[in-house]
């Protein structure tokens, strides 16, 4: 496995390799301190392409004013250590300064999807997770890239905006990892105290619950599920709730409270957000509810 810092040492290697096998180059997009969740993302990489490129970088833009940018969880001896054990080729770990040499002026920026949910509590984030995304595009000239859904919003964005600009990259979404009692992994757990970690447990709940009241009919309408996600998450005292939405997925449109969930005709996202202490956790569900729920 190859560490490289930067753009030029990364770019050569790549001309390299394809110029010497003709396999797919996949890239796994990541902002470090990496768990299971990206851990899968590299063995999907792995099982598709002949050169897995990972990335490591804490992306200042996407961060927003007293964000948590500074204090992000960092190790890179640990996921140098997890990268070689999921199969990488080449772990890409630039700094800022090799990223944005200076200030940007330009951004990409996707409209209307990036207005709700995160777009709304985190103004600009997805500004730059989509400009710092393709950098990366332009850098690595991935034929595949690797998200997980646990950032549902941040796929339907990045898929937005590489039909919009064209870009020659297929966006593999891969399913999100969860620990044995339902928590989502996220690099930001590490945050959480004891009582915080137990009383996190309740998006996971709510989102199971509200799919099994689905199913069997408890509820039917976008209305009943927002109020028993809401619900159920105030269980937990000190749970802080930023959304708890039923939308259609990719298009992020908010399903109407009156409207039948099983009326929607397209798949559909059940999406929270909700802070636990200083901690900003987000979970979802996706689904196509017709006869009965499958997962999509
Ligand atoms: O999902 C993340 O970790 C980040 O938003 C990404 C895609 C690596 C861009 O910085």
């Amino acid at each position: 496995m190859k560490v490289i810092r930067t753009i030029e040492e990364l770019r050569a290697e790549i001309r390299n390799r394809r110029s010497k096998e003709a396999s797919p180059v996949g890239l796994v997009p990541t902002m470090g301190y990496l768990h299971e969740g990206h851990a899968s993302l590299m063995q999907r990489a792995r099982e598709m392409t002949g050169t897995v490129v990972l990335s490591i970088f804490v992306n200042p833009i996407q961060f927003g004013p007293g964000e948590d940018f500074e204090t992000y969880p960092r190790d890179e001896e640990r996921d140098l250590a997890v990268a070689e054990s999921n199969g990488v080729d080449i772990v890409f770990i630039p700094d800022v300064s090799e990223m944005y040499p200076q200030p940007t002026k330009t951004k990409v920026a996707v409209s209307e999807l990036t207005s709700l949910l995160c777009g709304a509590s985190r103004p600009g984030h997805f500004d730059g997770v989509t400009t710092v995304v393709n950098k990366l595009f332009n850098i690595v000239k991935p034929d595949f890239a690797f998200f997980g859904m646990k950032d549902a919003q941040q796929v339907a964005v990045i898929e937005q905006m590489v039909r919009d600009l064209n870009i020659d990259v297929e966006i593999v979404p891969c399913p999100i990892v969860r620990e044995a009692d339902g928590l989502a992994l996220s690099s930001r757990n590490v945050y959480l105290k004891p009582e915080e970690r137990e009383q996190a447990l309740v998006l996971s709940k709510s989102l199971q619950t509200a799919l099994e009241q689905l199913e069997n009919g408890s509820v039917t309408t976008a209305g009943e599920v927002r109020t028993l996600l809401n619900n159920i998450i105030s269980e937990a005292p000190i749970a802080d709730i930023d959304y708890a939405e039923v939308l259609t997925f990719p298009e992020l449109k908010p399903i109407d409270n009156e409207t039948k969930v099983s009326d929607t005709g397209s798949a559909v996202i059940l999406a929270l957000a909700v802070r636990f202490g200083r901690t900003r956790l987000i979970d979802n569900v996706l689904f196509q509810l017709k006869e009965g729920i499958s997962h999509v």
